[in-house]
């Protein structure tokens, strides 16, 4: 099969040229878009990650090209236009999980930076500055962490947090019943947020749990709380959190997602003059840690994507493709 990967890095090839035995495939740098689309010559499969856009527009220029298979090399599929790929008779499939290790322990990463603040100890003792003025943190254990969405990673990060001796409350649609037999204890959520003294989203983005954190729910914030999200940006009303920040109720925030992420992430512009306002004002913040969507980025997971988009381009082939990676069947 001829398959054509969009918003492809180093590492995609590295990984995909690695487990590739059979097929023929094609990088693109660019992400798959209205015009990007015309690069599509005689491929069958189209290959992309989380911030390729995958509208009913683009999904019907797909299907002029003959595209017979979206495969996502990701866990989330928000980006795409499900309904639309259906009526066309192309199929989508997914990694639904890669690591959720991977991602669990980077937000376990973002609190314990937060906290202890070893970016900046970092910097600092390079510069010979061995001063601990303004490095004050506080000890994780005892504290109360609120999970929000408890599938695969947000059962992972439960345990590790558990491990560190937390309090662990949780909140989901589906509770997790092996969460339940570890004492992690499923409570309504705004009973979540008032207890937390650290927040940390799991759950996925859609209609339900767009905005979830906005101006009424970072009010039921204890005062001084953490707030982390490794999940998807649009979870979180950025401008909402901005004002929780600049009066001081918000005590930290760590995120691995940011609403308007796709312009930016996995690029570098450190030699441009970055437009995004809102991105700017967040990070002039001292309590505020960005990273560019790196939660997945292990070798585990990195492997873990080939290997399964592999597959499931196999199984599509075969005719038999398996249901749990399958978003829509042809
Ligand atoms: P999962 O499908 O195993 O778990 C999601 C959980 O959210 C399920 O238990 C589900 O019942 C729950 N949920 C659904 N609607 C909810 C609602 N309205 N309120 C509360 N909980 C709700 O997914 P997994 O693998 O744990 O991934 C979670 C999210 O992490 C993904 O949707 C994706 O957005 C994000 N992710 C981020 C990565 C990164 O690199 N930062 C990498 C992979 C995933």
């Amino acid at each position: 099969m001829k398959i054509s990967f969009f918003s492809s890095k180093s590492y995609d090839r590295t990984y995909f040229n690695r487990y590739n035995t059979t097929h023929q495939l094609k990088f693109f740098d660019t992400s798959l878009n209205l015009e990007s689309v015309n690069l599509l010559t005689d491929s069958q499969a189209v290959c992309v990650f989380v911030n390729d856009r995958l509208s009913a527009e683009v999904i019907a220029q797909l299907a002029l090209k003959n595209i017979k298979i979206i495969a996502l090399r990701c866990a989330g599929f928000n980006n795409v236009d499900l309904q639309a790929a259906q009526s066309h008779g192309i199929a989508v499939v997914r990694v639904p999980a890669y690591s959720p290790h991977a991602v669990a322990e980077h937000a376990v990463a973002l609190i314990m930076t937060l906290n202890r603040k070893t970016h900046k100890a970092y910097n600092r003792v390079r510069e010979g500055n061995f001063s601990l003025e303004r490095l004050t943190g506080f000890d994780i254990f005892g504290k109360t962490v609120g999970v929000i969405g408890t599938g695969k990673i947000g059962e992972a990060f439960a345990k590790i947090m558990k491990g560190f001796g937390c309090r662990v409350l949780a909140y989901d649609v589906q509770p997790n019943a092996q969460l339940e037999a570890l004492d992690i204890k499923y409570v309504p959520l705004q009973e979540l947020f008032s207890a937390s003294d650290i927040v940390s989203l799991h759950c996925p983005l859609m209609p339900q749990t767009n905005r979830l954190i906005n101006a009424e729910t970072l009010q039921q914030m204890k005062p001084n709380a953490m707030l982390i999200n490794t999940s998807r940006g649009g979870l979180v009303d950025t401008g909402a959190v901005i004002k929780a920040l600049k009066s001081g109720h918000l005590g930290y925030l760590g995120i691995d997602v940011y609403e308007q992420e796709a312009d930016l992430f996995f690029n570098d512009f450190s030699e441009s003059i970055i437009q995004d306002d809102v991105l700017m004002r967040l990070m002039s913040f001292p309590n505020v840690l960005i990273t560019s969507h790196q939660g997945f980025f292990t070798e585990e997971a990195l492997c873990q994507i080939a290997q399964v988009t592999f597959q499931n381009l196999h199984d599509f082939e075969a005719g038999a493709l398996n249901p749990s990676t399958t978003l829509v069947k042809p």
